[in-house]
């Protein structure tokens, strides 16, 4: 049995074969605070040979791992889920620092992972194959059995954003490991400590030497060595369009399981509960300052309820505090001065292109806070590009079809959103609109975790959703019994 201590002072250590080790380079990364620049802690900087070796134990712990009965390895993420339930408060207090996410925010990602793990274990537990007769094809009979069953595909490297380091890590960790597969995790560098507290919970949960390991580093730095790496049998990955590619076009023969960015709009029809929607939109658009890919990035408006829908959205943008994630503020600090640097250009370029600034275009640091654009027109950056900050950019439409145009004119297809009262409509909406999900009087947002989470053109690849994501990390397996005839 192997101690679970993940930290020494605040040098955090990798779980790689059951052992907490520091790296075999010697090299670390400091990991300061978006809040105020103070040393959150330091983590290992991995080097090629502690991929290799990671990777290598997830492969030699699989087997057993996969042979091990289902209901044992669902106790032991049950009891994963029940162990983070003691480290909530610290958890959270790392989240607000290491990410700057509001206190609320921060408890209720770890609320929802722990949820999210007890879920998983559940789901697995119920799914069951299929037997299939050959009878219902033509020319053949019930003498010939398809046994149909689903299994690991093995070692599985989950890469996760900086955005939610807990949840959408646990979201690829837990149900590869209740599917049977072994795991290399890579945690976003800017948001590892927080992760971190995953490898600490499954350890104490009893997880096997191998099946969990963690790695490291900056993705510029190692990530093309484990994304290429022959022995990962699969990647799960959130993140970035631009990485999310350069994963599919480096990646060789393996399955793919892609979230990436997303430019959600809100169509909004004449006929709408406008405070409800404006309401719905600004918190869409600005919960943790924009930096969700669910975020509402865009309203398509018609023109007749512009104004007053306008004035509704700047009348709660008004209400919202800037601050300190310990304070709970609404829009807390960007990631970094690079992103809040990015974000000023898009502010930028649409004033300079003549966009009407509603309110904000006021920055400090990597504080930017909540502004909103009216009049935004087709040749702004900001009509297209993911912010992922407190940008709001309103683009009034003469009538659904241009809604729908612009909306699916985006390379992006993560969420749409449609506020009316005519269900009718927002159904016809829906089924045009080039999006994994459509949300109907609603915000564009990923839970409950259950349903499917999906992104389609340059959003993503594949579905994750409890058991999406178990679907996706396994793989059909198929027994055929051929009876003798004569006795039938
Ligand atoms: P990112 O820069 O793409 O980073 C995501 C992860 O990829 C990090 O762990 C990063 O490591 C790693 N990485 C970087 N270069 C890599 C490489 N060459 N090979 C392998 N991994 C590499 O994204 P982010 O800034 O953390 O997150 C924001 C983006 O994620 C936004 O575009 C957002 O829309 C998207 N997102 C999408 C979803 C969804 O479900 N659709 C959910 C959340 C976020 P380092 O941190 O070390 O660079
Ligand atoms: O950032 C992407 C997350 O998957 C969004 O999740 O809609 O629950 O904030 P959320």
């Amino acid at each position: 049995m192997f101690s679970c201590v993940f930290r020494e002072g605040n040098t955090y250590k990798n779980l790689v074969n059951g052992q907490w080790l520091e790296s075999k380079s010697g090299e670390r990364i400091k990991i300061y605070s978006p809040v105020d620049d103070s040393l959150v802690g330091e983590i290992q900087a991995q080097s090629k040979k502690d991929v290799d070796f990671a990777i290598d134990s997830a492969k030699k712990a699989q087997k057993a791992w996969a042979q091990t009965p289902i209901s044992e390895r669902a106790n032991i993420i049950h009891k994963a889920a029940r162990i983070m339930e003691k480290y909530e408060e610290e958890i959270a207090d790392i989240l607000m620092k290491e990410i700057a996410k509001s206190k609320s925010s921060a408890i209720s990602e770890v609320k929802r992972t722990i949820d999210f793990i007890h879920f998983t274990a559940e789901t697995a537990k119920r799914m069951t194959g299929e037997t299939i007769y050959g009878d219902s094809f033509p020319g053949f009979d019930k003498t010939k059995i398809s046994l149909v069953d689903r299994v690991p595909l093995g070692v599985i490297l989950c890469i996760s954003p900086f955005n939610y380091p807990v949840n959408l890590s646990a979201s690829k960790i837990a149900p590869a490991l209740v599917a049977g597969n072994s795991v290399v995790f890579k945690p976003p560098t800017q948001g590892s400590i927080s992760a971190m507290y995953l490898g600490q919970i499954f350890c104490e949960a009893g997880i096997p030497a191998g099946v969990l390991n963690i790695i490291t580093g900056k993705g510029s730095e190692i990530g093309d060595y484990l994304i290429t790496h022959p022995e990962i049998d699969m990647i799960n990955f959130t993140g970035s369009t631009e990485i999310g590619h350069r994963i599919s076009n480096k990646a060789g023969m393996i399955p793919l399981l892609l979230e990436l960015g997303g430019k959600d709009a809100a169509i909004v029809l004449e006929d709408c509960d406008l405070d409800e929607t404006a309401q719905n939109i600004v918190k869409g658009a600005f919960n943790y300052s924009g930096q969700r890919c669910t975020a509402v990035k865009r309203v398509l408006v018609m023109e007749e309820i512009a104004d007053e829908l306008a004035n509704k959205i700047v009348e709660q943008v008004e209400k919202l505090s800037v601050g300190k994630p310990e304070d709970d503020a609404q829009i807390t600090p960007l990631i970094s001065n690079k992103a809040a640097d990015f974000v000023q250009e898009l502010i930028d370029d649409a004033i300079e292109k003549g966009a009407k600034l509603l309110i904000g275009n006021k920055r400090e640091k990597n504080y930017i806070w909540p502004t909103v654009f009216d009049n935004v027109t087709e040749d702004m950056r900001i009509a297209w590009e993911e912010p992922f900050g407190p940008v709001l950019p309103i683009i009034r439409v003469k009538n659904i079809e241009e809604a729908i145009e612009i909306s699916n004119k985006s390379e992006y297809g993560l969420q749409g959103a449609v506020f009316t009262k005519n269900i009718d409509k927002a159904f016809a909406i829906a089924q045009k609109l080039e999006v994994g999900t459509v949300q109907i009087n609603n915000k564009t947002e990923r839970g409950p975790d259950h349903f499917p989470f999906l992104g389609v053109k340059a959003s993503g690849l594949g579905t994750q959703g409890i058991r999406y994501s178990i679907e996706a990390m396994t793989r059909s397996k198929a027994i055929v019994i051929n009876l003798d005839k004569d006795l039938q």
